[in-house]
């Protein structure tokens, strides 16, 4: 959901037009998932459990720092749905480049390595 949104959004960044609507749309979805997120991981659904995820144990045994990076990807999104409310291109720009700073600096934490993200 996350990875499918972001990648909209990307996309709509493309068009020399940005179509403001479909942005915002974008952004709002972001800010809802980012806000959800906290919640797909609770105890005990890491790996060790018998579930098959990418999810590493630190998850859970330092909440606190799971929290703010998932705090701090909710601050972007807010971001992006400001900008996008605004029309202001400058603002989203920069606050698309920290978002996908904040979701890359959450995984190469908190997710098992991946060939591809
Ligand atoms: C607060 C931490 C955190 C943030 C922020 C975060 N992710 Fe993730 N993400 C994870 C973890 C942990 C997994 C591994 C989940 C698993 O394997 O069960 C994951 C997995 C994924 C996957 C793999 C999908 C899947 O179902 O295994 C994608 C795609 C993804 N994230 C995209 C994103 C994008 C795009 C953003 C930013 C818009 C983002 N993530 C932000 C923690 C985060």
């Amino acid at each position: 959901m996350l990875g499918r949104t972001a990648k909209s959004l990307r996309d709509q960044f493309g068009r020399s037009r940005l179509n403001w609507a479909a942005i915002g749309s974008d952004a709002q979805a972001l800010d809802r998932l980012a806000s959800e997120l906290p919640s797909w991981f609770p105890p005990g659904s890491g790996q060790g459990h018998g579930v098959k995820t990418r999810a590493r144990a630190v998850i859970w045994t330092n909440p606190q720092a799971f929290a703010q990076a998932a705090h701090m990807l909710l601050f972007r999104a807010q971001g992006l749905t400001q900008a996008a409310a605004h029309h202001d291109r400058r603002a989203l720009m920069l606050n698309a480049r920290a978002l996908g700073h904040a979701c890359g600096s959450c995984h190469s934490r908190f997710r098992a390595h991946s060939g591809w993200w």
